[in-house]
């Protein structure tokens, strides 16, 4: 019997999607033959049913190019805003999969989307996942396609950076997106030679950082770069979400539950303008003028690299062989040069932070990078 498979994408777009797309899609169509439709702007389009069937024209021609063609969106099957209000709407979702006949759905996405997918499974849904993030974030799988890309993007913006930093004898800050996690800003900070990088795995402590920008003005060194991960959080502020989040832990009533939640959402908005307070205190710290970069946007667009096309290709395969093998409930991950299905309750809600002893941090240390601590 021909198997009928839906796929969308969720959660932030990323370079390789689109090679995935076609991965899954070629491989569905012309090597199994199946009927694959795609859903547009994520979940929403699977609430709303607007879908497009992916034949061989649409999947053609769509390898290199950045983003997703089917559009994505952060919408939640069971939080989705709808006319003002947030409703569940995982039931809608029930019956746009079943009123389209299908045998699997394929959610492309990060962090997030592993956990509406597990949702959406546990609701007897036939799921299967691939890891797309620039974030690298993803539990249980080497990579996720998308770093690569945003990895070498940050670093050509680093390099360009370094130029105007030492021209100017200047401190040049530069912002690296990674969410909670350090990997984007870790691989950019060691590819580009940051002389500062600063991640969320460990919180900063400004004096330190500022003292090592002293000690290269000490050896003629005018200039510093200080690659910082959004996520990245001095060290005070991390002391104080750690108590937040033992007091949310340990509330044992509503209101101290509701207080605890308020002071980390506080301590969130504190953080919002982290990477300009960091360069106005390293400017009084040093007396050497410093200047903000944040790249933001530009790590996720455009043209995906050839790793990525690579790894997003063979991820894509390899979740058409496991269709055609009825392997659902699983996310496709990156295991050397493998792709082998791992369970999804082993991947939603949890992060992969980098680990404090990972080779990428001791290399940083051996070359001399000041890692904040
Ligand atoms: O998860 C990818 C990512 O680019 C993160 O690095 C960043 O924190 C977030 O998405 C930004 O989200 P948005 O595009 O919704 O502003």
């Amino acid at each position: 019997m021909t198997k009928h498979i839906g796929i969308l994408t969720a959660g932030g777009d990323s370079p390789g999607l689109n090679a995935a797309i076609r991965g899954v899609g070629k491989a569905a169509l012309g090597h199994y033959g199946m009927q694959v439709i795609g859903f547009r702007d994520g979940f929403r389009g699977l609430k709303d049913n607007r879908f497009e069937p992916l034949d061989g024209k649409y999947l053609s021609g769509i390898l290199t190019i950045g983003g997703t063609v089917l559009g994505t969106s952060r919408d939640k099957p069971h939080r989705m805003p709808i006319g003002g209000k947030v409703q569940d709407m995982t039931d809608v979702i029930l019956e746009n999969y079943e009123a389209n006949h299908l045998d699997a759905l394929v959610c492309l996405g990060g962090g997030g989307t592993q956990k509406n997918a597990l949702r959406l499974m546990q609701k007897g849904l036939n799921i299967i996942t691939l890891p797309k993030t620039i974030d690298n974030d993803v539990a249980m799988t080497d990579v996720t396609f998308g770093f690569d890309t945003a990895l070498g993007i940050a670093t050509d913006a680093v390099d360009r950076l370094h130029s105007t930093a030492h021209s100017h004898h200047r401190i040049i800050v530069v912002e690296i997106m990674g969410h909670r996690a350090g990997w984007l800003a870790l691989g950019t900070g060691i590819a580009g030679g940051a002389d500062v990088i600063l991640l969320p795995e460990i919180p900063y402590d400004v004096d330190s950082v500022a003292e090592a920008i002293r000690k290269r003005v000490r050896t003629g060194k005018k200039f510093s770069i200080v690659a910082v991960a959004e996520g990245a959080i001095p060290r005070e502020q991390s002391d104080k979400i750690r108590e937040a989040e033992a007091k949310k832990a340990s509330a044992t009533n509503k209101e101290q539950k509701k207080q605890a939640k308020a002071e980390l959402k506080a301590l969130e908005k504190q953080h919002i303008n982290h990477t300009l307070q960091l360069s106005k205190q390293l400017e009084e710290l040093t007396g050497l003028e410093s200047r903000v970069t944040i790249l933001g946007h530009l790590q996720r667009g455009g043209t995906p690299s050839a790793m990525d096309r690579l790894l997003a290709t063979r991820l894509g395969t390899a979740c058409a062989d496991l269709i055609d093998a009825e392997v659902y409930g699983v996310m496709v991950a990156a295991r050397g040069e493998a792709a082998e299905p791992v369970p999804l309750d082993e991947v939603a809600g949890k992060r992969k932070l980098i680990p404090l002893d990972h080779p990428w941090i001791v290399s940083a240390r051996r070359v001399g990078t000041n890692l904040g601590d």
